[in-house]
C-alpha cells in the first residue's frame, strides 16, 4: 500500500524585532481597538537590519536539520513574494547557510501567498515516486507597506520550514486538493517597489471568493465534509481575515455560525499570526503550527487547510493528525522566539521602513544586530553577503 506522505517536522522563525501596534495606533491618533479588534493584530515582527528572508529561512531550516539530520533530502522547494533576486533562487544561499549537501535540488516558488502551498504538494508528489526521498518546504516572506497606508498595521515577517516525508510524525495530507485560480488585480508588487501595492477591500472581496471557489472545487471532487474538520488554518494576513472566511464557508455550507463560535473554532490557529502579522506564503503554516501547538490533543482529527495567494490562486485539503505528533512539536521554541524579539518604538521602526539597500549595488555593510544567528552582512560587487553565527 502507498504510505502515507505529509508533514514530519514543522519549524518557525520570526525577526529579532517587533511593533506593538498599540505605537502605530497612537502614531497617526487611531483607535487601538481598530487594530486589537477591528483587524485582529497585537504585534507585528519586524526585520532587523541584518536579517532578510534568507536569515529566517535559514534559521527554521537549520533546526529542522538539527533535528532530522539530511539523510533522505533531495529537493528544497523555496516559496517566497518577497524575493531578492530575479533569478538566483534564495533557496540556494539557505542551502549554503545550514550545510545542505550538493545533490540537494533547489528551486524558488511564487504565487502571492499561495506558493508554499503549491509547494507542498509538489513534495508529495515526489515523494509518492520515491517515498525514501525526502522535501524541504521552506516559506519566508516580509510584509511591507508603505509608512502611513492602510496596510500598514498588516505587515510582518516570518519563515516556516518543513519536512515532508513518508510516514510523518505529524499530518498525513489526503485526496483531494480543491483549487481555484482568477486573474485579478487585488495585490502585487512591480519589480521596481520595495513595497506592496494593494487594493484593500478589493482584496478581502477576492480572497472570500476565491476560498468559496477552491472549497467548491473540494466537495466537487468527493472531498470530505464540512462538519468533519476539527478545525481550518486558513492564510492570515490578519488575523479577522481568518473569520470572515470561516463565515463565508459556513455560509456556504448551510450554517450560520455566530461571531463568538468562528472566534472560538478558530482561536488556536490564530494565536502566533496576531503576534506577527503577515507573513505572506508562511502564514497559513504559522496558523498550522500554532493549531498543533496550543489544541488540546488531535490525535486522529482532520484539520483543513485554507491557502490564498492574491492575483490569485486559493487552494483547499484536509490532512490527518498523526498519533504520537505531540511528541514531535516546538512549542517552547517558538513560544521563545516570539517573546524574546526586541521592541522598537515607533521612530526606531520608522528609521528601519526608511532604510533601503543601495541600488547601484555598491559596498555596504547592514547595522550588526543578530549577533550569533544568520546575519544579511550587505553587499560588495552587486552580491548579498551572509554569515552563519
Ligand atoms: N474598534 C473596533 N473595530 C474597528 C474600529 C474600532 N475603533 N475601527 C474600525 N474597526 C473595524 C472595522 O469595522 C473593520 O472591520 P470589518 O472588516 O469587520 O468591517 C476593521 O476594523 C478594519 O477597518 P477598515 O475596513 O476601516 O480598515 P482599513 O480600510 O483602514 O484597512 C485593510 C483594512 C483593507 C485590510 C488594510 O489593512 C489592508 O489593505 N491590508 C493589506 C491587504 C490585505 O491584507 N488584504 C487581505 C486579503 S488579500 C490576502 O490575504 C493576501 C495578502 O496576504 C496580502
Amino acid at each position: 500500500a502507498t504510505p502515507s506522505i505529509g508533514i514530519h517536522d514543522l519549524a518557525l522563525a520570526t525577526s529579532h524585532h517587533s511593533l506593538d501596534l498599540e505605537s502605530l495606533a497612537d502614531h497617526h491618533g487611531i483607535d487601538p481597538a481598530k487594530f486589537t479588534v477591528g483587524i485582529g493584530q497585537h504585534v507585528m515582527s519586524v526585520l532587523a537590519a541584518d536579517e532578510d528572508i534568507v536569515t529566517m529561512a535559514a534559521d527554521a531550516t537549520a533546526r529542522i536539520i538539527a533535528r532530522n539530520g539530511t539523510d533522505g533530502i533531495r529537493t528544497l522547494l523555496f516559496a517566497t513574494e518577497s524575493g531578492i533576486d530575479q533569478s538566483k533562487s534564495a533557496g540556494v544561499y539557505v542551502h549554503s547557510l545550514v550545510g545542505l549537501p550538493p545533490t540537494v535540488r533547489v528551486v524558488e516558488l511564487k504565487q502571492a501567498c499561495y506558493s508554499a502551498t503549491a509547494a507542498l504538494q509538489f513534495a508529495v508528489g515526489l515523494i509518492a515516486r520515491d517515498p525514501s526521498q525526502k522535501v524541504l518546504v521552506v516559506a519566508s516572506d516580509v510584509a511591507r507597506y508603505d509608512l502611513g497606508s492602510s496596510g500598514e498595521s498588516t505587515q510582518g515577517a516570518a519563515a516556516a520550514a518543513m519536512l515532508v516525508q513518508a510516514n510523518p510524525a505529524l499530518l498525513a495530507v489526503e485526496n483531494p486538493a480543491g483549487v481555484y485560480t482568477e486573474d485579478v488585480m487585488d495585490f502585487w508588487r512591480p519589480n521596481y517597489r520595495s513595497t506592496a501595492l494593494v487594493d484593500g477591500k478589493g482584496s478581502i472581496k477576492a480572497y472570500l471568493n476565491a476560498i468559496g471557489g477552491a472549497w467548491q472545487d473540494y466537495a466537487d471532487q468527493g472531498g470530505e465534509p464540512f462538519e468533519s474538520f476539527a478545525s481550518i488554518c486558513y492564510h492570515q494576513p490578519f488575523t479577522k481575515m481568518a473569520t470572515k472566511a470561516h463565515r463565508h464557508l459556513a455560509v456556504l455550507n448551510g450554517q450560520n455560525p455566530t461571531p463568538v463560535e468562528v472566534a472560538a473554532y478558530l482561536e488556536d490557529t490564530m494565536r502566533y499570526n496576531r503576534l506577527i502579522g503577515n507573513s505572506y506564503t508562511a502564514s497559513v503554516y504559522v496558523a498550522l503550527a500554532s493549531l498543533l501547538d496550543h489544541a488540546d490533543d488531535l490525535t486522529g482529527a482532520r484539520v483543513g487547510l485554507a491557502s490564498y495567494g492574491s492575483g490569485s490562486v486559493a487552494e483547499f485539503f484536509g490532512g490527518v493528525v498523526q498519533p504520537g505528533y505531540r511528541d514531535h512539536l516546538r512549542r517552547e521554541e517558538h513560544t521563545a522566539m516570539i517573546d524574546t524579539r526586541v521592541p522598537l518604538d515607533h521612530t526606531a521602526y520608522e528609521v528601519l521602513h526608511k532604510t533601503t539597500l543601495p541600488e547601484d549595488g555598491r559596498e555596504y555593510r547592514t547595522t550588526a544586530e543578530r549577533a550569533g544567528s544568520f546575519r544579511f552582512v550587505g553587499l560588495n560587487e552587486h552580491r548579498r553577503l551572509y554569515e552563519r553565527g
